[in-house]
């Protein structure tokens, strides 16, 4: 798992190893003290990337986060919008929480606003999350890395924005009652950061309504060209991810954009308490893409019933628990267990 992570962090911030250590060699001493705030941020915000995309063809694979600007091939689909989003916000995300935490000597609570009316009936108080903080200084880290002037870095460093609005637009009043025995005659309220997942869960929806602009052709990197690239992205709220290419068809294996295709894919049907979104993964992932649904039967063996005997010994029973779980595969080779041809219905 930390393996993984670290490769992926490496990927993403084309390579945080590299890349960070260069800022930090060459940028100002101060920020090496939020360079592991910076590196676990990146690190939640692929875990959360996973997570959001874990039922969708893409999966947020690893070869695919190479977002490199050295590398010629750069990708600037939906989902490369996506993962720039989810990074910039999950560093913000955890600069602001460690802020929060004490874990800085130069920053706090945001008690900017304290005392002050906020709205009907309620005062700003107490510890709001600074988030100024966490996003002036994952602007500095994550921002740093775009060093390009082409539609690419203009899409990019929209995305890493779109991530940081999205902290901001998920924070969360909290509010605490004051008067004559909570009476609640008024009001002190204070702006938390939400669960990241929720964060998460925020982008997907924006993911869905991503804009595609058309830049790749003609803008150039002419004076006029550079003009054309800032008035676009400048007519777009930064609420939103922008995306310039269409995305690869993820059926597919593509070995030369790293991508493994749905073949092999588990999916899931019944037997939980489903979404939407889940409940149609085997169609999503299989049958739309012209695989079929292979169910694979398994027995587990776990502890159960256990009891407690005085004094002091646990005994447990072995419960064997048939499961049963969906895969997509070739129609033409099944491989061992029932093949069901996929229907049409969900
Ligand atoms: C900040 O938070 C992350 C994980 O949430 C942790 O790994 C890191 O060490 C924390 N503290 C500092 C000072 O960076
Ligand atoms: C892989 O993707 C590239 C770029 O989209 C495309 O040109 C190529 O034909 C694809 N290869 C296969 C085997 O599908």
């Amino acid at each position: 798992m930390e393996k993984v992570g670290v490769s992926l962090l490496c990927s993403v911030f084309f390579l945080s190893s590299r890349s960070v250590n260069n800022f930090l060699m060459t940028g100002p001493k101060a920020y090496l003290i939020y360079s592991s705030s910076v590196a676990a941020g990146a690190q939640s915000g692929i875990e959360e990337c996973k997570y959001q995309f874990a039922w969708d063809r893409w999966n947020c694979p690893e070869r695919a986060l190479q977002l490199s600007s050295h590398g010629g091939l750069r990708s600037a689909n939906r989902e490369t919008a996506f993962v720039h989003a989810i990074s910039s916000a999950g560093v913000m995300y955890t600069l602001t929480r460690n802020c929060s935490l004490g874990d800085f000597d130069n920053c706090g609570c945001d008690d900017s606003r304290n005392g002050q009316l906020g709205g009907q009936g309620w005062l700003w108080g107490g510890c709001s999350d600074n988030v100024g903080f966490g996003e002036a200084i994952s602007k500095q880290f994550v921002d740093a890395l775009e060093t390009g002037q082409d539609a690419r870095a203009a899409m990019n460093l929209h995305n890493n924005e779109a991530g940081r609005k999205a902290v901001k637009g998920t924070m969360k009043r909290t509010c605490k009652c004051h008067g004559v025995s909570g009476s609640c005659t008024t009001q002190t309220c204070w702006l938390q950061l939400p669960e990241f997942r929720e964060v998460g869960a925020h982008l997907k929806e924006k993911y869905h309504a991503a804009l595609k602009v058309d830049l790749l052709q003609g803008a150039g990197n002419s004076a006029a060209g550079r003009g054309a690239i800032a008035d676009t992205f400048r007519s777009i709220s930064t609420r939103e991810l922008v995306h310039l290419e269409d995305s690869p068809d993820y059926c597919l294996e593509n070995k030369t954009l790293g991508l493994l295709g749905t073949e092999g894919r588990e999916c899931l049907r019944r037997g939980r308490a489903l979404g939407r979104w889940e409940r149609r993964s085997c169609r999503r992932l299989c049958g739309d893409c012209g695989l079929a649904v292979e169910e694979r039967r398994a027995e587990t063996v776990s502890s159960c019933n256990c009891k407690f005997h005085w004094c002091c010994a646990v005994r447990c029973e072995q419960c064997r628990r048939r499961v049963t779980k969906y895969f997509c595969s070739r129609a033409e080779r099944p491989r061992g267990g029932a093949v069901h041809t996929p229907g049409r219905k969900p």
